[in-house]
């Protein structure tokens, strides 16, 4: 989605903004633009595609000023050029804006019938020929700021320099993040931290329906009445990781060869590994006494809490409703305050399991957030913080997250079931026993499949289109490993239940059509052969992952099988995501894709 910066500063400015909006890079966008004031003048430059194209742009014009914002749009309304993009400029007002103007086209309409004429196809240029017509009727910018935000709706991060203030930087946030950043004579903002980090750690977050008025000397948030509100600031974290790729060529590559390392530190949060105990939950949760659990996200977030689903009815006895948090906010589900919901987000800001987290508060139940970002909006507005501590996670795709997610759901799981004693003490030593040793066998796994996993997706490179299958937790590993591969190398995948190949995929057989079987030797090995027998009748391709048991189990001809070590069901899906990170990884790669920012991704989805 699209990333924001402000500085208010005592140097120039528009260098420090297009380094900050690198910084948000990650988040995807298809275009950018930056804007100052200088000798009481707005100026602006403004490029189509990546940031080097501004660059080169500030470079042949260079942009003075020491006041200024900047931002980096990821396309809704109107298709991503150079007319489109940000800031936008009506009458001595720039407006930059992250997220959605729902009543965009009738304040457009009122504003053409009063002579207003548009330049871009965008929702945002309302924002700025509304601050222009109501400076002309005589309001100070301050006025005009909150007879602007009283009648737009919908979701977003708002920031606005006026010519006639080349001290004020104003802000609105309903729904978007904002992040406030401390300077010494100079104030920043950005969409987050990360963006903020080189210039400073003191960050005040806004919250929605807060209005900002930023000098260098300091920040006052009031409300849309103009009413002062108080936010503390705090310390950011952001500035501690290290937001580089070391030695791997992409972040994507990074991200997956820390998981070992970053599991292990996860772990920590919620496993003693000393007595192979998950620590007692101190969280507003009682997971002992709820009913049963609504679990809600999307993407590949979903797909964790797919995988926790399991976990938690199989070990916890505990019933699970889950939905991708797009259909869950508007399906009217009934729910019990007896039962609690968890929200799995890496970002801690995707609009729509936020919405379904409001919903399922209004219905009175305990709300609890598996986010990695601790500062994020949906952790604000729950009741109990489940960290994954995966630290940022720059790549578009998700991997760590993913893994970090899975494990904390893993611990979260048998802790629920030792609640309810469903797990026996000897049951949870040996489930945590696994665990501990997990992220050992992760960086084995890394090590010993890269090589293999590099050829054969020179071979994958080939194909249009792949089929996933898998039985059981294998079989959210199967959505996982499609969504993986479509969304990074753009060949068309689906995943599929193992067992549903035959109510309609299996149509689609045939030698061109490679069929990745994900199948641990567990309880459910012999049906998936069966499946896979099925597949191979029809001159189906198919790449076979799996352990050393049912790798000598199984006689069919493959095209490849990517063996792994025999472990335990608890940390299957853990190890099982690696082989299918890696296969996307490299035939993104010899796809010759941009593997870290894909086409059409943002990282943080901030509209429905
Ligand atoms: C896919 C991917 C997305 C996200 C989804 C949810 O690799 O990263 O599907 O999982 O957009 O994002 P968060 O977890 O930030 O809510």
């Amino acid at each position: 989605m699209c990333g924001i910066v402000g500085i208010v500063g005592q140097e120039p400015v528009a260098g420090r903004l297009v380094d900050a909006l690198r910084r948000l890079e990650y988040r995807g966008y298809d275009s950018a633009g930056v804007a100052t004031i200088h000798d009481g003048r707005l100026d602006r430059r403004r490029a189509g595609g990546k940031l080097f194209n501004l660059e080169k742009k500030l470079d042949e014009e260079p942009l003075p000023g020491i006041i200024g914002i900047a931002h980096t749009r990821w396309a809704t309304h109107g298709v991503p050029n150079v007319t489109n993009a940000h800031p936008h400029f009506v009458d001595g007002v720039a407006v930059v804006h992250n997220g959605i103007i729902e009543n965009f086209s009738e304040l457009k309409d009122e504003l053409v019938s009063d002579g207003a004429v548009f330049e871009s196809q965008t929702d945002t240029e309302v924002v700025a020929h509304l601050l222009a017509k109501y400076r002309r009727e005589g309001m100070s910018q301050r006025q005009a700021m909150l007879a602007m935000l009283n009648r737009v709706s919908g979701a977003y991060a708002l920031v606005v320099i006026f010519q006639d203030d080349p001290n004020t930087i104003m802000a609105a946030r309903f729904g978007p993040p904002l992040a406030i950043g401390h300077g010494r004579g100079e104030m920043f903002l950005g969409s987050d931290a990360i963006a903020l980090a080189p210039f400073t750690t003191e960050i005040t977050y806004l919250v929605d329906g807060d209005c900002a008025i930023m000098t260098r000397n300091g920040v006052e948030i009031i409300d849309y009445d103009g009413k002062p509100l108080v936010r503390k600031s705090q310390i950011s974290q952001a500035a501690a990781f290290m937001v580089d790729k070391g030695n791997h060529r992409h972040f994507m590559e990074k991200e997956i060869y820390e998981q070992p390392e970053i599991i292990s530190h996860a772990l920590g949060h919620y496993i003693d590994f000393a007595s192979h105990t998950v620590k007692p939950n101190q969280s507003d949760i009682d997971f002992g006494a709820v009913s049963g659990l609504a679990i809600s996200a999307c993407g590949t977030a979903y797909l964790s809490g797919l995988v926790g689903k399991y976990w938690f009815e199989r070990y916890a006895r505990l019933p699970v409703e889950i939905d991708v948090a797009s259909e869950f906010r508007y399906r009217e589900l009934p729910l019990s305050p007896s039962q609690a919901a968890l929200f799995i987000s890496q970002s801690g800001e995707t609009a729509d399991t936020l919405a379904s987290l409001r919903y399922c508060k209004e219905q009175g139940l305990k709300i609890g957030a598996v986010v990695n970002v601790k500062e994020s909006t949906i952790a604000r507005e729950s009741d109990a913080i489940f960290p994954i501590l995966a630290g940022p996670e720059i790549g578009v795709a998700s991997t760590k997250a993913f893994t970090c997610q899975l494990a904390v759901l893993a611990a979260l799981a048998i802790g629920a079931g030792r609640a309810r004693g469903t797990v026996t003490a000897a049951d949870e030593k040996a489930m945590v026993k696994h665990l501990a040793e997990m992220p050992r066998i992760m960086s084995r796994v890394l090590n010993e499949i890269q090589p293999q996993i590099e050829a054969l997706s020179r071979e994958l490179s080939r194909f249009k289109d792949v089929l996933y299958l898998g039985r059981g937790t294998s079989y959210p590993l199967a959505l996982e490993g499609a969504l993986k591969l479509k969304e990074i190398s753009y060949i068309h995948a689906e995943g599929y239940a193992a067992g549903e190949l035959k109510h309609g995929p299996i149509a689609l057989i045939d030698e061109y059509m490679p069929v990745i079987v994900i199948a641990p030797h567990d309880r459910f090995f012999e049906k998936t052969i069966s499946n896979m027998q099925e597949v191979a009748a029809r001159g189906g391709k198919i790449i076979f992952i799996t352990d050393e048991a049912g790798a000598a189990a199984s006689k069919l001809p493959t095209m490849a099988t990517i063996t792994l070590p025999n472990v335990d069901e608890i940390i299957s899906p853990m190890i099982y995501s690696l082989p299918i990170q890696l296969l996307a990884y490299h035939t993104a790669v010899f796809m010759g894709t941009d593997v870290d920012q894909p086409r059409n991704l943002a990282k943080s989805v901030t509209v429905e």
